[in-house]
């Protein structure tokens, strides 16, 4: 397609049912109930809503947010604590923007949101993966590297990290570590930007209080979006922060001239929330979501015995270790001649020879029965390429055979 008429970002090939995505189902998209949302703004607001915005975001979206917010997540959010952003990539530039100096260490989750790298390495920082175990980050071992780099006359400004239903890995960090992580910060001034973009799609249980609930004002700067609960193309999401921190938000350069960055959807977003529209929307969005999930799990369980995964209580992702001696960058072309994709777990490393044996598949955007028909390919896949790794192995010169 000539890339000028490009509407979308999602790029379909032919052939292959792509895992790769983490984008919504199409259907789930609310386009109806957008359309009405959108004319009770209008119509509620008028020219006010067409007009320059204020600088944090309009008043009647802000205050819907932080007692929707604090409905979930008892953070006691006020409504000076609110900076309205283009969605949850939007604010973490600003925050990177904000807490960092080129030449800085930020400090991330390992693995983590692999686009979270692009927008960090844009602030010229340096990146270091912090030390994680089977449950996730090690706060006692992060205080640590924090130290080292400190000592060696470093700045470690920030941390970036997803602990509910974390992107790639689904999982949540334990309580117990979150209380250290903001301890951590509280202690040395480290201000941790929790990317909070999942939190919404909890299917088992209530998600796990965020850090910013459990954390001093000034410790954490959370990161929050529409795009999986409602529509990403909204590009509206919300920083929550100490006052101070909002205000230096509000006094930018470009916010001082443009106004509030999303106005006039984040107006829509009010009404949209106000009318319990958002509210019915967020329940059935969950339901059809779990649904995917026990799609894929389901499809794996039978037709690829042989990987290993833990069931996320919620988000978009299932995160796979493929059995010796597969690594994902094998797996893949094979995958791909049985008309599967997924993305390879080396992308969420900053160091790329972790992950190489693991691989994130995306519920998000399939119905349930093509979710299926995936497992299948990608079952035949495991087994043809595993073979095909295990004859070449056992080939190696030098390698005893008996
Ligand atoms: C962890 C995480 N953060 C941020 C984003 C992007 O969010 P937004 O569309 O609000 O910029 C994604 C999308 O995949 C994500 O997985």
């Amino acid at each position: 397609m000539d890339s000028r008429a490009a509407i979308i970002q999602y790029v379909p090939r032919p052939g292959i049912i792509d895992l790769g995505w983490g984008h919504p189902l199409p259907e789930l998209l609310p386009v109806e109930l957008w359309s009405d949302a959108g004319q009770t703004a209008l119509r509620a607001h008028a020219w006010q809503a067409l007009t320059y915005g204020a600088a944090a975001g309009p008043g009647p979206f802000i205050e819907w947010l932080a007692e929707h917010l604090d409905s979930y997540d008892q953070g006691n959010t006020k409504p000076s604590e609110v900076f309205v952003t283009n969605g949850a990539s939007h604010g973490l530039a600003l925050a990177a923007d904000l807490l960092t100096e080129p030449g800085d260490v930020v400090l991330v989750d390992s693995p983590t949101y692999h686009l979270a790298f692009p927008t960090i390495a844009d602030r010229r920082a340096e990146i270091v993966a912090v030390p994680t175990d089977d449950q996730g980050v090690h706060p006692g071992r992060t205080a640590e590297l924090r130290e080292r780099f400190v000592r060696a006359g470093r700045r470690v400004p920030m941390m970036y990290i997803v602990p509910t239903f974390a992107n790639p890995t689904g999982r949540c960090l334990p309580q117990q570590r979150r209380l250290e992580l903001v301890d951590l910060a509280r202690r040395t001034g480290l201000t941790i930007v929790e990317d909070d973009t999942y939190r919404e799609l909890a299917y088992d249980t209530p998600a796990p209080p965020s850090l910013w609930s459990l954390a001093d004002r000034g410790s954490v700067v959370r990161l929050g979006t529409v795009a999986k609960s409602v529509a990403p193309g909204l590009r509206l999401g919300w920083i929550t922060a100490e006052a101070g921190f909002v205000r230096r938000l509000t006094s930018l350069g470009y916010v001082n001239s443009g106004g509030g960055v999303n106005h006039t959807t984040a107006l829509t977003m009010a009404a949209f929330g106000a009318s319990g529209a958002y509210r019915r929307h967020v329940s059935a969005v969950r339901r059809r979501y779990a649904v995917q999930r026990d799609a894929l799990i389901g499809g794996l369980r039978r037709a690829a015995p042989d990987l290993r995964f833990s069931t996320p209580a919620g988000g978009w992702f299932l995160w796979v270790e493929l059995p010796e001696p597969l690594t994902a960058d094998m797996l893949a072309p094979v995958a791909d001649a049985h008309g599967v994709a997924f993305v390879e777990g080396a992308r969420f490393f900053v160091d790329s020879e972790h992950g190489r044996s693991c691989i994130r598949l995306a519920f998000s955007m399939l119905p349930p029965d093509t979710l299926a028909e995936a497992a299948r390919r990608l079952g035949q896949a495991v087994r043809s390429a595993r073979a095909d790794a295990t004859v070449a192995a056992e080939s190696e010169p030098g390698r005893e055979r008996g």
